[in-house]
């Protein structure tokens, strides 16, 4: 028998719960042994749930008692996280997360814990919620050099911005549906203004590219200044906008970046919708793979977790390696990269189109009836830097969002 402890009994913790309960003869097949949920530890009571049984308040039950194999950590935070996986992981317990701030800023110093201890640190559910990318990155495409990386990595934005292209919802009536689905992070500023998305990019990077990406290098824009005006926009120019997570690999330069970008219908992330996540890989040997599913919720996320309680399970003696090195992958400037961008600007287009001319080149200009006093352009391919310089030069840009070409 596997003896497994779970920290934190909200949405995700709540699902390991009932996803190894439900499915527990099937797990114990694929896991080689039965898996028991020893311990559950949060810091509320549950009166009147059977997990009351096995309810702890106190870590140190957990960690002292030496049959305990798996810690299965659902808190979120990296305090105190980070103390309890590295206090498991030295006592000789695997540790399954899906806790992507403990991961993004930990994660090289856990693995090497981990493989110091023949061990194992997973944590498939802190990406793309129930989709496997993280074991295809570790385990499938390892033929290939990853030359690019592009994901719509958060279902609460992408939730958000789903309903407010389809169904005109303002932003804060769909950010509360998104809090009560429990797809929403204790913070929800984490969704919207981006940074989940960037620690997750940066994971994901540094598995694909094997050393370290420090998210806090990675540039990072949200979606709060995405309005009505601009989805209408987009519409009419057979676009959509996502929040992506991006990273591509130029010869020997590395770029990353979050940001919202407008996208046509053959891009394959164009039908990622709702909560779910769509992660596209560019490898130079198989081309172009995306991975789609849930990428938030209950028991989605839980399934994540549950797979790597049974991988920890089949390797309960052995390590499973990762490319991941604490090695610091320097990124190189954004602004020397180069896109089209979508520009609104105000003022009547006859009165300034020459003007924006002189400055951007051969623009592609788009107006709305609804909207009088302003119209919009589409740059030609440019830098980041150039776009920057350009835009200084002329007066009343109200927005710009960037353009993704296929
Ligand atoms: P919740 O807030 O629903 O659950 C966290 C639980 O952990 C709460 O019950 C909380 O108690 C408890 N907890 C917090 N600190 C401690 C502590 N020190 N000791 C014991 N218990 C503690 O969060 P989620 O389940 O939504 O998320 C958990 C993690 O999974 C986060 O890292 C999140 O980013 C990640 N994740 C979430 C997904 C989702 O769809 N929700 C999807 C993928 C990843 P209390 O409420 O009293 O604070
Ligand atoms: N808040 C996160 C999201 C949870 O909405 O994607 C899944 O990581």
């Amino acid at each position: 028998m596997i003896n497994v402890a779970v920290l934190g009994y909200g949405t995700v913790g709540s699902g390991v719960v009932e996803v190894l309960n439900t499915n527990k003869e099937s797990i114990a097949k694929r896991a080689g042994d039965e898996i028991n949920i020893k311990y559950v530890l949060d810091l509320r009571d549950f009166p009147g749930d059977p997990v009351e049984k096995v309810l702890v308040h106190d870590f140190d039950t957990i960690i002292n008692d030496d049959e305990v194999d798996i810690v299965v950590e659902a808190m979120g935070g990296t305090n105190p996280a980070y103390k309890f996986a590295k206090a498991s992981l030295e006592r000789g317990k695997s540790y399954c997360t899906s806790n992507k701030e403990l991961v993004a800023k930990y994660g090289p110093e856990l693995l090497e814990l981990a493989k110091s201890k023949g061990k194992n640190f997973l944590f498939e559910a802190s990406v793309g919620g129930g989709i496997p990318i993280i074991r295809p990155l570790n385990q499938s495409l390892t033929a290939d050099e990853i030359m690019e990386i592009t994901g719509i990595l958060n279902g609460t934005t992408n939730y958000i911005l789903t309903k407010m292209s389809k169904e005109g919802l303002d932003f804060d009536t769909v950010l509360k549906e998104a809090q009560d689905l429990g797809y929403a992070e204790k913070n929800p500023e984490a969704d919207v203004e981006g940074y989940d998305a960037c620690r997750k990019i940066a994971i994901l990077s540094s598995l694909a590219y094997g050393e370290h990406v420090d998210y806090e290098d990675i540039y990072t824009e949200g979606i709060t200044k995405i309005t009505d005006a601009d989805f209408k926009y987009a519409m009419k120019l057979g676009y959509t906008i996502k929040l992506f997570g991006k990273s591509k690999r130029v010869d020997d330069k590395f770029y990353a970046m979050v940001a919202p970008f407008m996208i046509n219908s053959d891009n394959p992330l164009y039908s990622v919708n709702g909560v779910l996540n769509g992660i596209l890989v560019k490898g130079n040997v198989i081309g172009d793979v995306m991975f789609y599913g849930a990428g938030a919720g209950k028991l989605p996320t839980a399934s994540a977790v549950v797979a790597d309680v049974v991988d920890a399970a089949k390797h309960i003696k052995t390590n499973i390696m990762t490319i991941w090195s604490s090695k610091k992958l320097v990124l190189d400037d954004i602004k020397n990269s180069r896109k089209q961008f979508f520009v609104r600007v105000e003022g009547d287009k006859a009165a300034r189109l020459e003007e924006i001319k002189n400055v951007f080149g051969d623009v592609t200009v788009i107006s709305l009836e609804e909207l009088k006093d302003e119209f919009g352009f589409i740059t030609p391919v440019m830098s980041e830097a150039e776009y920057e310089a350009a835009s200084l030069e002329v007066s009343g840009i109200k927005t710009r969002i960037r353009i993704e070409s296929v």
